[in-house]
């Protein structure tokens, strides 16, 4: 799929969406580990659950994705908050190095992208990432392909940055129960 056939498919998709998306998991598991100021992005934000959420802690919130209509709509919802929501390719525009504070990614996987995510945290900034494992225990998300992440892949592709928080359970023991299909991490670059 080309990016334009990409953005159509987001565009449908959240033209057609009847309510803004929440934040992810990992960062309301983890919110506690949130600076109280700062400077965040919410990179592939889609309908921007995780922006809205993070300028809601009180931090000053970039927001990009290749969806006008998803852009729009965020937007909308961030009227008087402290957040600026753009259309942006991340896979074509460089990351500023050294710039903010947190950044989430959410149910999106660009490999190429992960060393450039790292170097735009400030030192001591904090990554929080989510998305979809190939272990799982039912068909949500993603079909199999390249969005889905290994065993352990998301610690390996951010090595250079401290674990501060990591789940995937992968589909062993009671697969009623727990955090599946997911992987989910907060990592603190080095100060
Ligand atoms: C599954 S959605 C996730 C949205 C949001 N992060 C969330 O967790 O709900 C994937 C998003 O990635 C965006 N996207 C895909 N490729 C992109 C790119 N190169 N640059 C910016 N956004 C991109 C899509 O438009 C879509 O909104």
């Amino acid at each position: 799929m080309n990016m334009d056939e990409l953005r159509a498919k987001w565009d449908a998709r959240y033209a057609g969406a009847d309510a803004n998306a929440s934040a992810l998991d990992v960062l309301t598991d983890y919110a506690h580990l949130l600076p109280h100021a700062g400077h965040a992005l919410d990179l592939a934000c889609g309908l921007g659950g995780n922006a809205l959420f993070l300028a809601g802690c009180g931090l000053k919130v970039d927001a990009w994705d290749i969806s006008p209509v998803g852009i729009a709509r965020l937007r909308e919802a961030a009227v008087g908050l402290d957040l600026v929501a753009e259309v942006r390719d991340v896979t074509a525009e460089p990351l500023p190095v050294s710039h903010y504070d947190v950044i989430c990614v959410g149910n999106f996987l660009d490999r190429s992208l992960c060393p450039a995510i790292a170097h735009a945290l400030c030192p001591g900034g904090l990554l929080y990432y989510q998305t979809w494992t190939r272990e799982r225990v039912d068909d949500s998300g993603p079909g199999d392909g390249p969005f889905r992440l290994g065993s352990n892949e998301l610690l390996s592709l951010f090595d250079g940055l401290v674990v501060r928080a990591y789940r995937e359970e992968g589909a062993i023991g009671d697969r009623s129960r727990g955090f599946r299909n997911r992987a989910q991490l907060v990592a603190e670059r080095p100060g």
